[in-house]
């Protein structure tokens, strides 16, 4: 049982912000995106990336098309410090692209991290000490002028070191770490005496960092504490206000989108949401929430898959399966209502138009991402589901009532396995319930007449007991023909009644090209006094009247099992007799 937490946590205090204007804002614009992936990120990791994987690592992230990121804390690691020194002696970095490393505020890490940065086109320095009174009572043991004191010796040192590196477009960052729990005055004074020591312009600002170091409270009141930095801090034209969410309490994206409602203009995040304890937010998750909502984010994740393999060669650490736009299983659906809708919508989405397929958010094909997993079966799905898979594994376009059918056999036999189907397996269940020819009825050929009046009229020969027979029938088609024919034949062989009336009680076909072969497939629903309700048959033949007459043999074996399947002569010759063929002298063959 949990504890009564009452006594143990407070709940977080409101921002005092009457007048927020973030909740009025839409995002129209991308922010600028900072990855810090091999900083943040690589911190995190049970094994921190070597020299190779944070190369791999940063390819790819220009590659996706980020221009800022941080590739390290050289100060603390001495691989991040060789990484640096690599990117900058290898001229690896491309013109467009800014790298930042981090920095503590203490003067001999200050050195190293501008050390590590020589001769560097552009660098972003990025400077932080913590700033809530927790850390300053219990970590630092400093007052709010002490941590004050900290952060601008530090600031000063910055410029001092950039003065004696003037090859380097320098860019300087300020990060007040745990924003979130520290007074909100106490951070804007922080950070303006920051500013006044950095004396940045509209042409080169500073950027103030806020990151939620320890996610603690509700979004909205995040968006209210950047709005009120946003809105309080001194120099504001003169600053890039960013924002640094991690997840602990799960809304880490949602922080970031209201952040940025609130005037957060840059956002610092990882791949996949990897980084420090429950993760840095997630930028593929914020970007491609952005192109939901029909605005380019700026970032390539067109091939979502090979990114998140060298994401996860270079991490160590699996993607869920239910991740957001990337999950091996986020574009599936096992429900059977779900699939219907997703069959009805693919079936009507045009290329050229807004996307509206249900239950999918984002055309998967957008991410790289093929319509193979879309639907799968088990014994949650329905008919939508299977007919999904029929149509676009094995073009086949059941109608309404067989899908309903098809998937009550489909259904019992998941029921008994308890596993779930793949296409092929569908497919094979398909086609042993309804194409495997069965003993009883088999087609061998057919001719078709026609009379002067349009009449049509059709002699089917049919295997019965390994005997051959002929059943003739006229009707106003083919199909109609057929079932007349048949009915004689079905009272006699069947020791069924002779009222016993074979009715076609829908019937539908469709071409089906699979490679070079272009088939075709029927599908009958007969009904009749020897069958309970309806029941359907399958057919399929390059002849479309083959496939007809097949598809009713189909449907009529389904429904019974000859009385006699082992007829000797003198009944076979019976038969024959019986099944006197009609005058055909009126008919020309067609
Ligand atoms: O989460 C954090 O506060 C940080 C800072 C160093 C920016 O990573
Ligand atoms: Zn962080």
């Amino acid at each position: 049982m949990l504890k009564n937490p009452a006594n143990k946590y407070r709940p977080f205090a409101p921002i005092n912000l009457p007048n927020r204007t973030w909740v009025n804002q839409i995002i129209s614009h991308p922010p600028t995106w900072l990855s810090t992936d091999l900083r943040d990120g690589n911190q995190a990791l049970i094994e921190p990336m070597n020299i190779e994987r944070k190369l791999r690592m940063f390819n790819l992230l220009i590659n996706i098309g980020f221009k800022e990121i941080e590739v390290g804390f050289p100060s603390a690691s001495q691989t991040d410090f060789d990484f640096v020194r690599y990117l900058i002696e290898q001229q690896l970095i491309p013109d467009d692209v800014k790298i930042q490393v981090l920095t503590p505020a203490r003067k001999e890490l200050i050195y190293r991290s501008f050390e590590a940065l020589q001769g560097a086109k552009q660098a972003i320095v990025h400077l932080y000490n913590a700033t809530s009174p927790v850390f300053r009572r219990t970590v630092l043991g400093l007052d709010r002028q002490g941590t004050i004191n900290l952060a601008a010796s530090a600031a000063t040192l910055f410029n001092q070191l950039a003065a004696t590196q003037p090859e380097t477009n320098w860019q300087f960052q300020y990060s007040p770490e745990t924003f979130t729990a520290t007074e909100l005055e106490f951070a804007k004074i922080i950070c303006d005496r920051i500013l006044d020591i950095w004396e940045p312009t509209p042409e080169n600002k500073a950027i103030i960092n806020l990151p939620a170091t320890v996610e603690v409270s509700t979004p909205n009141i995040f968006a209210d504490q950047v709005e009120w930095m946003h809105r309080h801090l001194n120099r504001r034209d003169s600053i890039i206000l960013c924002v640094h969410p991690h997840n602990d309490r799960g809304c880490g994206i949602a922080a970031a989108e209201l952040a940025q409602m609130a005037g957060a203009e840059r956002v610092e995040g990882c791949l996949f949401g990897n980084g420090e304890r429950t993760g840095n937010v997630d930028l593929v998750t914020l970007a491609l929430n952005l192109y939901t909502q029909g605005i380019h984010p700026g970032l390539d994740f067109s091939n979502i898959n090979e990114i998140a393999q060298i994401v996860e060669d270079c991490t160590q650490l699996p993607i869920p399966s239910r991740h957001p736009y990337v999950g091996d299983l986020v574009f599936t659906a096992f429900s059977g209502s779900h699939q219907d809708a997703i069959k009805k919508g693919f079936a009507v989405q045009k290329p050229d138009t807004f996307w509206e397929v249900p239950y999918l958010p984002l055309d998967p094909a957008d991410v790289g991402r093929t319509y193979e997993s879309i639907v799968r079966v088990n014994s949650q799905s329905g008919k939508g589901g299977i007919a999904f898979l029929l149509e676009r594994d094995y073009n086949l376009t059941l109608p309404r009532r067989l899908q309903i059918e098809f998937s009550q056999i489909v259904q019992k036999f998941m029921d008994a396995s308890g596993k779930e189907l793949s296409s092929r397996e569908i497919w094979e269940l398909f086609e042993q319930e309804y194409l495997q020819p069965r003993k009883s009825l088999k087609y061998v050929s057919h001719q078709l007449y026609i009379a002067e009046d349009g009449t049509q009229m059709l002699s089917a020969k049919l295997q019965i007991s390994n005997e051959y027979i002929t059943v003739h029938g006229k009707g106003n088609g083919p199909i109609d023909a057929f079932a007349i024919a048949l009915n004689s034949l079905l009272n006699f062989a069947f020791d069924l009644p002779l009222d016993s009336k074979l009715q076609i009680h829908h019937y539908e076909e469709h071409s089906r090209h699979l490679g070079s072969n272009s088939d075709a497939i029927a599908y009958v629903e007969i009904a009749g006094t020897f069958v309970t309700g309806t029941l359907h048959g399958v057919g399929i033949n390059s002849n479309i009247v083959t496939a007809s007459l097949i598809a009713i043999i189909n449907a009529v074996n389904r429904s019974v099992e000859p009385a006699n399947t082992g007829f000797n002569r003198k009944q076979i010759n019976q038969l024959k007799q019986f099944m006197h063929p009609e005058n055909y002298q009126n008919f020309t063959p067609m």
